[in-house]
């Protein structure tokens, strides 16, 4: 062990000095970012989590240290005791006259430490990337060795970040009057919801615990417990294909209730969002979010978890198109009808000046001169309206998506309909009747798309975003200095399944229907499609962040709405006996909500993926570059645990 580091104590972080401490005897530790050898000075920029700070080596200072800075190298550790000095004045060629020698893109940069006494705790290797945001290594490689990776200020920033959100999480429900409290991993198996990822039990052959897709079933029994508000922050496993914003482990700020309403629910988790804001940007985030009805957000946005950043909205033309008939003229819009299809339109309007998203503005103005750094090269003005080349690209996009074409209609000036095939025996009434209902004016674009329902809303909520990042709306990361949240209210209970011609539930079995919708799980008045319900979708900027619902604690309830899904007393009992029971002994009204806490930091640190947010992820293929899990057990651990391993052959 190093007497240095026995003997003294670190004085500052590498992040802390300013003119203010010029004077001072100062000691630093941490990692050599960099070399610049002087001949007579040597200077590094020494790094920790908190910084970099300018260091200089001078020989009439100390000959030792000197000596030991000739030997350097990138990310070796040393600890050093110096005096902090005023970078002092440069000559500076351009100004002709001596400027001062400080760095205004450093927060230590007015100062530097001239170095006394300097020790090395530990040499490194040089490592397979240079540790900096700059890094042209592509993320693979920086997996295999996230433990550099994560040495890089951006990723060290994001990960201070949201330790501070877990720090404001835990304070916020601690003032609130919940507790935290833990449930299982290993738990047993219940259908429905996302694929789980199984344990062998070895104590138990032939049996498998699954691991927690959400601690849902526990947080009720919690309620049911009397313990009346809980919260954890958890981990959860769900065996799903991965995307941008999902891995296979993920994080959830988990809350359940007792004795409230939906509008109690969004109380707090809007308390604890402002907080979270407040502390990670300073931001006051007006509450409460607008409320939006399920069925609008599909009408006017095709999905459930819709962008607010920007309009576009969609138009259903379904009943403009009925109104007409066949006598519209446009046969493939009458058949749609026919076949209980929809049909949707999105107007593009060209983008006035001033209209676009500043910080994308910016964002493509600075991407211009980093690769044109020629002054004089002309920037490029943003995009107002779509090419026809766009248009072409557009097409092969929805194409993509499974969509037969881009039906579409350019207005022309003296009010024409060009570029529109689909419309040339359209009626005048009918166009007209489009023009109102879309609201859409000379010069504008008019998109269409028309078929099955689930269809149509898919295309046309990718088009309204993919349309929103060309025209230079929103950025493709980040939320281009808007916070859009709101809550999606009310949707239905249930979903019809085309594949097994059933219904089943779309959240989960045990959320509580509307009152009003009630009857319609009565036999008589049998139509599961009207009955809605008590869920509830907290978006931002197009991302679900949470979800949760009122829960159904009302046997006689639970039993109709069992039966709608087709499941009997046996079936259900075999499913969910414990919580059935549970909910016997004097459950309480309750009811919660889970916010995914990687999707949250993502968003509020405005990274790219959820990789930039956890730090040690997995790939889209659920690897682990750096440990190389998943990996192969042997054959005598299969045994232990009664498992046959039967992986595909190679080829
Ligand atoms: P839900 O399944 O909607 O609800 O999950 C809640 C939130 O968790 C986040 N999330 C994910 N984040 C990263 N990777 C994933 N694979 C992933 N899956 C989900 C999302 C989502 O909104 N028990 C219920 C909550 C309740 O009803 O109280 C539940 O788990 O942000």
């Amino acid at each position: 062990m190093s007497e240095f580091i026995n003997k003294v104590k670190r004085t500052h972080s590498c992040g802390a000095l300013r003119a203010s401490d010029i004077g001072r005897e100062v000691v630093l530790f941490g990692w050599v970012q960099n070399r610049r050898d002087h001949g007579d000075l040597i200077f590094i920029d020494l790094r920790d989590r908190d910084g970099l700070t300018q260091i200089v080596f001078d020989p009439s200072r100390s000959k030792d240290a000197h000596a030991l800075a000739g030997a350097l190298r990138s990310e070796w550790v040393i600890g050093l005791r110096g005096e902090v000095r005023s970078r002092g004045m440069q000559w500076s060629k351009k100004e002709n006259r001596e400027i001062p020698a400080t760095n205004p893109n450093l927060a230590t940069g007015e100062v530097e430490v001239y170095v006394s006494y300097a020790e090395v705790f530990n040499r490194a290797e040089t490592p397979p990337f240079e540790v900096s945001d700059f890094t042209q290594t592509g993320e693979e490689k920086r997996l295999e060795h996230r433990y550099l990776d994560l040495r890089r200020p951006a990723l060290q920033k994001t990960l201070i970040t949201r330790s501070k959100m877990n720090a404001a999480t835990r304070s916020y429900f601690h003032e609130n009057g919940f507790l935290e409290l833990e449930t299982p991993f290993m738990g047993r198996y219940t259908p429905g919801g996302a694929r789980n990822f199984l344990v062998p039990s070895r104590l138990n052959p032939g049996k498998f615990y699954a691991l927690a897709e959400s601690p849902q079933l526990y947080k009720q029994l919690f309620m049911v417990a009397g313990f009346e508000r809980y919260f954890q922050i958890v981990k959860c496993f769900r065996d799903e294909d991965l995307r941008l914003d999902r891995q296979p482990e993920f994080t959830q700020i988990d809350v359940e209730m007792s004795f409230v309403s939906q509008e109690d629910i969004f109380e707090i988790i809007e308390g604890l969002l402002k907080k979270l804001w407040k502390a990670v940007h300073g931001l006051e985030l007006p509450t409460p979010f607008p409320r939006l009805d399920f069925d609008e957000s599909m009408a006017k946005y095709g999905n459930d978890k819709p962008d607010l950043r920007f309009g576009m909205e969609h138009v259903v033309l379904n009943d403009v198109v009925a109104r007409f008939g066949a006598e519209g003229g446009v046969a493939p819009l009458w058949e749609t009808l026919q076949n209980k299809g929809l049909i949707k339109a999105l107007v593009v309007r060209p983008v006035a000046d001033g209209q676009h998203n500043p910080s994308v503005v910016k964002e493509k103005g600075e991407a211009f001169r980093r690769a044109n750094p020629n002054p004089t090269a002309k920037l490029p003005p943003p995009p107002k309206d779509l090419s026809r080349k766009d248009i072409e690209e557009l097409e092969a996009f929805v194409v993509g998506m499974g969509a037969g074409g881009l039906a579409r209609a350019k207005l022309a000036e003296n009010g024409d309909w060009t570029q529109a095939p689909l419309f040339k025996a359209a009626t005048p009434e009918l166009k007209a009747a489009i023009l109102e209902a879309t609201g859409a004016k000379p010069g504008d674009l008019i998109l269409f798309q028309f078929g099955s329902a689930a269809k149509v809303h898919t295309i046309m909520a990718n088009l309204r975003v993919y349309l929103a990042k060309k025209l230079w709306l929103i950025p493709d990361y980040g939320s281009g200095g808007h916070w859009n949240f709101l809550w999606v209210v009310n949707p239905p209970l249930f979903e019809y399944d085309e594949e097994s011609k059933t219904w089943a539930a779309a959240h989960h079995a045990f959320t509580r229907p509307h009152d009003a919708c009630l009857p319609y799980l009565e036999p008589d008045a049998f139509q599961p499609e009207k009955v809605y319900c008590y869920r509830y979708d907290v978006v931002l900027n197009g991302f679900e962040i949470g979800g949760g619902s009122i829960r159904l604690h009302d046997p006689e309830v639970q039993r109709k709405v069992f039966a709608a899904l087709g499941l009997g007393e046996a079936e259900a009992r075999e499913k969910f006996g414990f919580l059935l029971d549970a909910l016997k002994y004097g459950a309480p009204p309750h009811g919660g909500v889970a916010l995914g806490m990687d999707r949250l930091a993502f968003l509020i640190t405005e990274t790219e993926s959820l990789r930039d947010v956890i730090p040690f992820p997995k790939t889209q293929r659920g690897t682990d570059l750096m440990t190389q899990a998943p990996g192969a057990v042997d054959e005598k651990q299969l045994q232990d645990l009664y498992v046959k391993s039967t992986p595909p052959a190679r080829g």
